[in-house]
């Protein structure tokens, strides 16, 4: 059906007149990433968020990545298209539990991934993302003790990579946790040409049949250096618009759910759309808004992490 109205234009038109600059997760649905400024994984959205002069951060993402703009940003106006767009990793981390946690084990430093509260945020010391988590880890000194929260997937992969003994919160994401091992084996006999790429997220199951392991960003990358012509994607599949963009002769199979009902989107990323976008600047709402205290205190880890990563 054609639309009214030209949204693409309409939403061209405000980004003018609002000083917007539209931020987009690799996860969004393709018309969302089209029309944004900058698309990239969690540390590059971070790395936008703390360097752009507009005056208004349209976040096209979930609800942690808005936020985390909004810590960096307290002076921005930070929209996101649909307030509902959560993240069942951060969910999975409530902020009373992980005090409790956290309270019995005084001596260790705690490492978050970047995909939980601000609250979450506020009780860590350094934030860490799929692209620097392993690095990170390497700059702690080996006789430090470390919790690191909440995704245990993400823990065991930077466990396995660093020979570090981290203690892991045991978080985890719908979607990663969706890919069926049993399926993938089945796709990499039907193609023996096709690399599996994989998300860290995934377990580690699924993992051990991946050719390369990265962040979304990385995995974008990944595909354009490598001399395969397919690939079994282990992320949200999302991400396939751009790889298809960047190699159109490529061939990008999603790696399918475990079982045929389950879908591999991930329902709170794709709860935006581009007309829940144009809405959200057109009536700057709803915003992102942090008690200044929480802010600030979840400042000083996100900070901690933009310097020790190259
Ligand atoms: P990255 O894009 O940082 O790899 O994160 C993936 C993800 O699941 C975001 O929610
Ligand atoms: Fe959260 Fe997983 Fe969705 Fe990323 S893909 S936003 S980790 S539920």
């Amino acid at each position: 059906t054609k639309s009214p109205i030209d949204l693409f234009a309409a939403i061209q038109e405000l980004k003018e007149e609002m000083n917007a600059v539209i931020l987009a997760h690799y996860y969004q649905e393709p018309d969302i990433q089209d029309i944004a400024d900058y698309i990239g994984d969690s540390l590059g959205l971070s790395r936008q968020a703390a360097s752009t002069d507009a005056d208004v951060i349209v976040f096209a993402g979930v609800h942690f990545m808005a936020e985390t703009a909004k810590i960096l940003n307290h002076d921005k106006l930070v929209l996101l298209p649909d307030l509902a767009a959560g993240c069942s990793l951060a969910d999975s981390c409530p902020p009373e539990a992980f005090a409790a946690f956290k309270a019995a084990h005084p001596e260790h430093l705690v490492i978050s991934y970047i995909n939980c509260t601000a609250e979450i945020k506020a009780m860590s010391d350094i934030i860490c993302t799929s692209s620097n988590a392993v690095e990170i880890v390497r700059q702690i000194p080996e006789n430090q003790p470390i919790i690191f929260a909440p995704d245990r997937n993400l823990g065991q992969y930077v466990i396995q990579q660093t020979g570090r003994d981290l203690l892991l919160w045991q978080g985890s994401c719908i979607v990663h946790e969706t890919f069926s091992e049993r399926k993938i084996i089945q796709l990499k006999a039907e193609h023996p040409e096709a690399e599996v790429i994989a998300h860290p997220e995934c377990e580690s199951a699924v993992l051990r049949h991946a050719h390369y392991i990265g962040s979304t960003t990385a995995l974008l990358k990944y595909c354009q250096q490598s001399h395969a012509q397919a690939f079994i994607v282990a992320t949200e599949p999302g991400i396939i618009h751009q790889m298809q963009k960047q190699q159109p002769g490529k061939i990008f199979i999603p790696a399918p759910p475990v079982s045929s009902c389950a879908c591999n989107e991930c329902p709170f990323m794709r709860l935006n759309t581009l007309e829940k976008l144009y809405w959200a600047m057109r009536n700057r709402t709803p915003q992102i808004n942090l008690a200044e205290s929480t802010r600030l205190a979840a400042l000083k880890p996100i900070q901690k992490m933009l310097e020790m990563s190259s």
